[in-house]
């Protein structure tokens, strides 16, 4: 979508994770009991929030990640994504899932990725080495006539 260069600043990074915990508080996790929170910066500086949301035909859940890139469009036409935190209360950090990479793609193909959890570790990274060679925006041309 856009070059996306964005570095959060350390207090932006506190806000996020503030956020990510707080939105796990929100989850629905009732098959799994795995709470995950997502808060993500956009390219105007706001913070959105996303859960999981499971649903019982198991295959419909939905992740924190993708909650939040589509609550964020959907309530504020978040247009890019500079940085995502990823919350779980666990021993060790989650990383985003496939799916998610692929969508978190279409909004910050260069964005940093950050994911926390209780214990000492964390992952600390972008989307690019995450999902490399990401089909996105720029594959889609127009058909030839
Ligand atoms: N989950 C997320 O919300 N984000 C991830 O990156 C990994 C997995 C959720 C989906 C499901 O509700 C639960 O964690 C267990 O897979």
């Amino acid at each position: 979508m856009t070059s996306n260069q964005h570095v959060p600043s350390n207090e932006q990074w506190a806000e996020l994770e503030m956020a990510a915990r707080l939105a796990a508080k929100q989850a629905y996790a009732p098959y799994s009991k795995f709470s995950v929170g997502a808060a993500i910066l956009d390219g105007n500086g706001k913070i959105h929030i996303g859960c999981n949301v499971e649903n019982a035909s198991y295959g419909l859940t939905n992740c924190a990640e993708r909650t939040a890139v589509y609550a964020a469009r959907a309530n504020q036409g978040m247009q890019e994504v500079a940085a995502v935190c990823i919350y779980t209360p666990t021993d060790t950090p989650t990383p985003p899932c496939g799916a998610c990479r692929q969508v978190l793609n279409e909004f910050g193909p260069t964005m940093r990725v950050r994911a926390i959890c209780d214990g000492d570790e964390m992952i600390d990274t972008t989307l690019d080495l995450l999902l490399p060679g990401a089909f996105g925006p720029k594959n889609l041309q127009e058909p030839a006539a």
